[in-house]
């Protein structure tokens, strides 16, 4: 799980007919004004129009209609590129307005319309009178790095109030690219001789079907999706494929959206190695396609959503290993300078992010995300002081499935069926062929699995049953409530393991773990099951899973989830003092490990039947 720490302090001054947006009081640190560009200098940002309510509350409609399993007439009936751009409007006349103010200032072929938001890329002169005039840029110069200037708001934004009552959010003005080396959470590696968990393993441990093997009834794809200028090699990824047996399939070069190549922002490139090689080690036969940002555009995930909602065609899963601390999404976040700077600024980008994944998620695209790696505090708030919780995002949204972390205990070593290259001889360390499953913990893997409760988004009904028995039967245990808001949106939804993956990168081996490796773990599996759906229903994927997920717990819990019991999320990666509260696993669904880990034999079997029953149900 990677976060992004940047924080900017807004306030509002209303001011005659005009309203000045103080976006920021400086930027950050480790940015330094430099020079004025000049009138011809690109410049790039976006607007995102207010919606008309109606259309989002039908959006919502629909989406929970097509993600009910029980819906038999319209379950997985998802819907065309077409049909999803027709269905949410902006409220009336602002597309128009905001469409007519930008072409009195910006020629039309720098604007790209895009219905419900606008990209514009144009000139600086040109930005400027869109602003009144009175908005001034200017370049920053990374101090660290000199080589990197990016064209940036120098003081306050400017637009005139008729207009500013259209318009939602602005963005790409006022961030700025992080350049702190993203942590990558160290395997706890003291031992001499380390765990190595390959593909064969978990595809036992979790009875995933071995498609190398056995095939894909149909053809699948699925997705990592990275941010912060990261790259990969397709020398590594060869690399992994020879060492743990797997088939290497070459990406398209139509599926790499977004930049791959190393520049000066590129400070980590082993998120990306992970989640591409867990998931080609699990699903090696399904399309894998890799977004990525280009890193001077600095994109966070309304950009990211928006951009997907705009292509004819979607890799079927997404994984997400990255978030940010709900509470300062949008403040001065990148993606977000919104000019509403009202304390409302993350429930506007939370609400618009949310209406993007419920778009993808009606064109039957399945969104996995990492639940975090600093327990209920987020990585905001390490030290365990602050007297609330701080639910991270996007694993606190009602429509995406969350990923927590377990490790082993008990660890065996035995020589592993098709045991690959990798465990054969290794002096590094011994491949794991067993052991029982426990919550990840501060002591034994440096990080805690995120969890909790949103206090900006309630809870779905799909999990109120599970979270309103464990609030119940926890009682004596809960932290205080005055930390947490338990009619939240709770995650996280299920776990997976989360440490000691073998990962290759920039030519190197290395073991990492983090909730990071459970998202795309669980996002192979789900490509997997696609694929057996599409042979079922004629070609229709899973979709949004919660529903789904809850369903297979309510009829088969034991069957087809492991509950996890033990362990806790009350640590962060830095601290785990007396003064860290959290919650703690236990029977059922907890706020730790979610419903338990899968066993994907299971949820297999319970799909197909699913299917026949539904056909049943036709009949009479
Ligand atoms: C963490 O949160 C505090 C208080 O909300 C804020 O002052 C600080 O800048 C934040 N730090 C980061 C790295 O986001
Ligand atoms: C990186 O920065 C240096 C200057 O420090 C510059 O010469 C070089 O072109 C930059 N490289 C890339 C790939 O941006
Ligand atoms: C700012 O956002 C709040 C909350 O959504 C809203 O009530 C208010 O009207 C907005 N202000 C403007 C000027 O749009
Ligand atoms: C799948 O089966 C093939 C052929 O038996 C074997 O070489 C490979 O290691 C297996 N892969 C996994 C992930 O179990
Ligand atoms: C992978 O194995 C093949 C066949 O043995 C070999 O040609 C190739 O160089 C190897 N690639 C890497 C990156 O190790
Ligand atoms: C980096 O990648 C992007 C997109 O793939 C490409 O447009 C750009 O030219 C590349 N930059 C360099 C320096 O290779
Ligand atoms: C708790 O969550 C609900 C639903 O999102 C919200 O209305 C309420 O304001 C939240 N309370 C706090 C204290 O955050
Ligand atoms: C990647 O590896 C090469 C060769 O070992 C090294 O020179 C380079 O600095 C590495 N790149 C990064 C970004 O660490
Ligand atoms: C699955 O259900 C659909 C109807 O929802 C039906 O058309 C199809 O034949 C079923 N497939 C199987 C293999 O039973």
């Amino acid at each position: 799980m990677n976060s992004i720490l940047f924080t900017l302090i807004a306030t509002i001054i209303n001011f005659g007919h005009c309203k000045i947006y103080v976006t920021r009081n400086s930027p950050p640190q480790n940015w330094q004004k430099d020079t004025i560009p000049s009138d011809s200098d690109t410049i790039q940002f976006y607007i995102a129009c207010k919606h008309d309510q109606e259309s989002v509350e039908w959006l919502e409609k629909l989406f929970w209609k097509k993600s009910d399993p029980l819906n038999s007439e319209e379950y997985q009936q998802w819907l065309s590129y077409n049909e999803v751009q027709r269905l949410v409007k902006p409220k009336k006349h602002s597309h128009d307005k905001i469409l007519k103010w930008l072409l009195k200032f910006i020629p039309q072929n720098h604007i790209i319309d895009y219905k419900d938001s606008f990209k514009i890329k144009t000139e600086v002169h040109y930005a400027v009178k869109l602003f009144e005039s009175k908005t001034k840029f200017s370049y920053y110069r990374l101090k660290q790095r000199p080589g990197i200037k990016i064209i940036r708001l120098d003081g306050d934004c400017h637009v005139k109030e008729s207009i500013f009552e259209h318009i939602d959010m602005i963005t790409g003005l006022d961030e700025f690219p992080r350049d702190i080396p993203i942590r990558v959470v160290p395997t706890a590696g003291l031992s001499t001789q380390l765990d190595i968990v390959v593909p064969q393993f978990i595809t036992k441990y979790y009875h995933i079907p071995n498609v190398t093997c056995q095939g894909l009834p149909k053809p699948v794809s699925q997705a990592v999706i990275e941010f912060l200028g990261e790259f990969y090699l397709e020398t590594d990824l060869q690399l992994y494929c020879n060492l743990t047996s797997t088939p290497y399939k070459a990406l398209k070069p139509e599926h790499i959206i977004g930049s791959n190549n190393f520049t000066n922002f590129t400070l980590d490139f082993f998120e990306t190695a992970l989640d591409m090689d867990i998931m080609i080690g699990l699903n090696p036969l399904a399309d894998l396609w890799y977004f990525n940002t280009d890193p001077y555009d600095n994109r966070w995930l309304y950009i990211f959503t928006m951009i997907a909602n705009h292509m004819k065609v979607l890799p079927e899963v997404m994984s997400i290993s990255y978030g940010n601390p709900e509470n300062t999404n949008c403040v001065g976040e990148v993606d977000c300078d919104s000019f509403n700077q009202s304390s409302h600024l993350e429930e506007i980008f939370i609400k618009r992010v949310n209406i993007e994944f419920m778009k993808l998620g009606l064109r039957g695209v399945s969104i996995v995300v990492s639940s975090g790696d600093d327990g209920v505090y987020g990585y905001n708030n390490t030290d365990c002081k602050s007297t609330t919780f701080i639910p991270q995002y996007p694993a606190s949204s009602p429509y995406v499935t969350t990923l927590g972390a377990t490790y082993l205990k008990n660890q065996q070593y035995q020589q592993l069926q098709n045991a690959p290259p990798i465990c054969i001889n290794n002096p590094l360390g011994r491949c794991v062929s067993g052991g029982d499953e426990v919550a990840v913990s501060y002591e034994n893997d440096h990080f805690t699995s995120g969890g909790g409760f949103s206090n900006l988004q309630s809870m779905p009904s799909y999990q109120k049953h599970v979270v309103e028995e464990y609030l119940y039967e926890q009682k004596c245990q809960l932290p205080s409530s005055s930390m947490f808001n338990r009619t939240g949106r709770a995650y996280p939804d299920l776990s997976a393991l989360g440490n000691f993956a073998l990962v290759v990168a920039n030519g190197s081996l290395g073991l990492v773990g983090g909730t990071s490796m459970s998202s795309p773990l669980f996002g192979a599996c789900v490509s997997i099951l696609n694929s057996y759906s599409k042979q079922l229903t004629n070609g229709r994927t899973l979709g949004f899973l919660n529903p789904l997920l809850y369903l297979m717990y309510e009829k088969e819990s034991t069957k087809i989830f492991k509950d996890i019991t033990e362990g806790n999320n009350r640590c962060t990666t830095q601290t785990c003092t007396a003064d860290c509260k959290g919650f703690y696993a236990s029977e059922g669904w907890d706020p730790v490990t979610g419903l338990g880990t899968p066993n994907i034999r299971e949820m297999l079997k319970f799909i197909k039947a699913l299917n026949s029953t539904r056909i049943d149900n036709e009949k009479y």
